[in-house]
């Protein structure tokens, strides 16, 4: 049974958790349903998707309280889109998080999609992993909701994705915690695995960090990179975009000119991670060896 002296409600009135071993927040205090909201699920401007799509699909990294999916349902399901299904694959690494899964959906914003759950997947409600399917009203008529729940570390799923869901993923939604803490989380080999798992024209990945390390890292993979405005944080996130054949790019915002310059500087050395296997201490000395080689002072 979940702990509740360990879940802590934020402004918005949603639920967040404290890490036992980072120390953080799951969310900012602004509120959990606010962060998914406004740092991941409007910079991928759903109603830009391709109308004529049948088939959507996002990857939700670090599934935790499942914000980010529930939220991203919530406002799928306002939109008059052709899209008949759509697929959600989801990483977590530990099942402590899932149990809480029931408390979140009891929100009132939450209240139609809880409805379609509790028929027809209620095991989702229960914090297990598997794969579940529901139907959702929308805009359009009823969607098909498929949403894988895998258990593992990132750096193990998300290879593996690659015989599988190559091309495929419209949107990422990256929310690991901060780089700071997990830098083996934040490499330049995780963001090439993403940007293979794309979507060719217009696929996106979306976090809520800024540091130049992470930016930088999606810059070297090819993906353009784009700001997010700020909620809670004070620079705001970043979106890392595919460009489309033409080159032009309507998401997200230009990055200010200091944050390009430092994208080419010292701050801009990104983690690296080749075997995805390295601790989080060796990734931290060789980039600092690596900025020493490059910038040295
Ligand atoms: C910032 S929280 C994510 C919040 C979540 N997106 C939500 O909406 O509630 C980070 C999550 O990453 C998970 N995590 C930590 N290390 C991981 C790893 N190596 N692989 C996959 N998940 C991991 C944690 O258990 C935690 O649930």
């Amino acid at each position: 049974m979940a702990d509740a002296e360990e879940l802590h409600v934020t402004e918005d009135g949603s639920l967040t958790l404290k890490d036992e071993i980072t120390g953080e927040l799951y969310h900012n205090r602004a509120g959990a349903f606010t962060e998914a909201l406004a740092n991941f699920v409007q910079p991928l401007n759903l109603p830009g998707l391709e109308a004529e799509k049948r088939q959507l699909a996002f990857l939700d990294v670090c599934f935790g309280l499942g914000y980010n999916t529930f939220v991203l349902l919530n406002e799928l399901a306002k939109l008059k889109l052709h899209a008949e299904s759509i697929k959600i694959v989801a990483v977590e690494k530990f099942p402590k998080p899932l149990l809480y899964i029931s408390s979140v959906l009891a929100d009132d914003r939450f209240a139609k999609l809880k409805r379609s759950i509790e028929e027809e997947a209620p095991e989702l409600l229960a914090g297990k992993y598997g794969q579940f399917s529901f139907s959702l009203s929308a805009g359009s008529g009823n969607l098909k909701v498929e949403l894988e729940l895998l258990q593992g570390d990132l750096r193990e799923v998300v290879p593996q994705l690659l015989s599988s869901c190559s091309g495929c993923f419209d949107g990422i939604l990256h929310d690991p915690f901060s780089p700071r803490r997990a830098p083996e989380l934040w490499t330049i080999d995780l963001f090439d695995c993403y940007r293979k798992l794309l979507i060719s024209s217009s696929g996106k990945v979306v976090t809520y960090s800024s540091a130049s390390a992470v930016r930088s890292a999606f810059s070297l993979c090819g993906l353009s990179v784009r700001r997010t405005p700020a909620v809670g944080g004070k620079s705001g996130g970043t979106l890392a975009v595919l460009p489309s054949a033409d080159g032009t790019i309507s998401d997200g915002l230009p990055l200010h000119d200091d944050e390009i310059t430092k994208l080419a500087g010292r701050a801009g050395v990104p983690y690296r991670d080749e075997t995805f296997s390295k601790n989080s201490a060796q990734i931290v000395r060789e980039r600092e060896l690596e900025q020493r080689l490059k910038f040295p002072s």
